[in-house]
């Protein structure tokens, strides 16, 4: 599958290098231009390459956008229509200013600025170290670290959970993009270090 990111810190740099391991071609982009990511695609491997947002998103049948919550209407919604777009952004009103949620989840607001997008939401609830480290392809799906996705479009989702499945983690949907509010940043599955097994009885609970 070829992949696109929007945001090469943390969370960008880390799935990508899980990608390029997994077999994806990957293109990563930022927000200072491709020039800036040459030590990173060296990193990655031929799987990979620097691309401006634009060329990533053109790239990619799957974008990830792994930029800080409050710039999220930065991203290009024209451009993003009709493409699967994960986000894995968290509020932080610390960094990303005061944001009225009006009682809508924070990946709602992402769906509301990218208009005709196929949001998923996903990675946001574990910690970028642990993503680099955690995935084990060698365990049942219901023993690997959970990770967990939301939104309203099935056949999105099932794109992303098997992408979750290929990196070595266990997907589990949490449901609708509203229900994203349960994976986000303080609930009680957000960066929580269990596996699948151990989310679903804790969300039973
Ligand atoms: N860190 C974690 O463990 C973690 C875990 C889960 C979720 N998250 C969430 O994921 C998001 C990214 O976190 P992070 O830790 O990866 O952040 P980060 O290390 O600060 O990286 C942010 C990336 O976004 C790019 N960027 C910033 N503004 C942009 C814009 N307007 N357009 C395009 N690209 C832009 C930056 O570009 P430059 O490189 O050019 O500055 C940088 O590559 C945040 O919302 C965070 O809350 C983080």
């Amino acid at each position: 599958m070829s992949i696109g990111i929007i945001g090469s810190g943390n969370i960008g740099a880390a799935l990508a290098h899980l990608f390029v391991k997994a077999g994806h071609a990957v293109a990563i982009s930022n927000s200072r231009g491709p020039a800036s990511l040459h030590d990173l695609v060296a990193a990655l491997g031929p799987l990979a390459h620097a691309a401006s947002i634009e060329e990533a998103i053109a790239f990619g049948d799957v974008v990830i956008e792994a930029i800080p919550y409050g710039r999220y209407r930065d991203l290009p919604a024209a451009a993003l229509t009709g493409k699967v777009v994960v986000t894995a952004g968290n509020y932080y009103p610390q960094r990303d200013g005061v944001i009225d949620m009006g009682g809508r989840a924070q990946s709602e607001l992402v769906a509301e600025h990218l208009v005709g997008a196929r949001v998923v939401k996903a990675f946001n609830t574990i910690w970028y170290q642990h993503l680099q480290e955690q995935g084990d392809l060698t365990k049942p799906i219901n023993e690997r670290r959970v990770i967990f996705l939301a939104g309203d479009d099935s056949a999105a989702k099932q794109i992303v959970a098997d992408l979750i499945t290929h990196i070595g983690f266990g997907p589990l949907d949490i449901g609708s993009l509203h229900d994203s509010i349960a994976q986000e940043p303080d609930s009680p599955i957000y960066n929580k270090d269990i596996t699948v097994a151990q989310a679903h009885a804790q969300l039973a609970r």
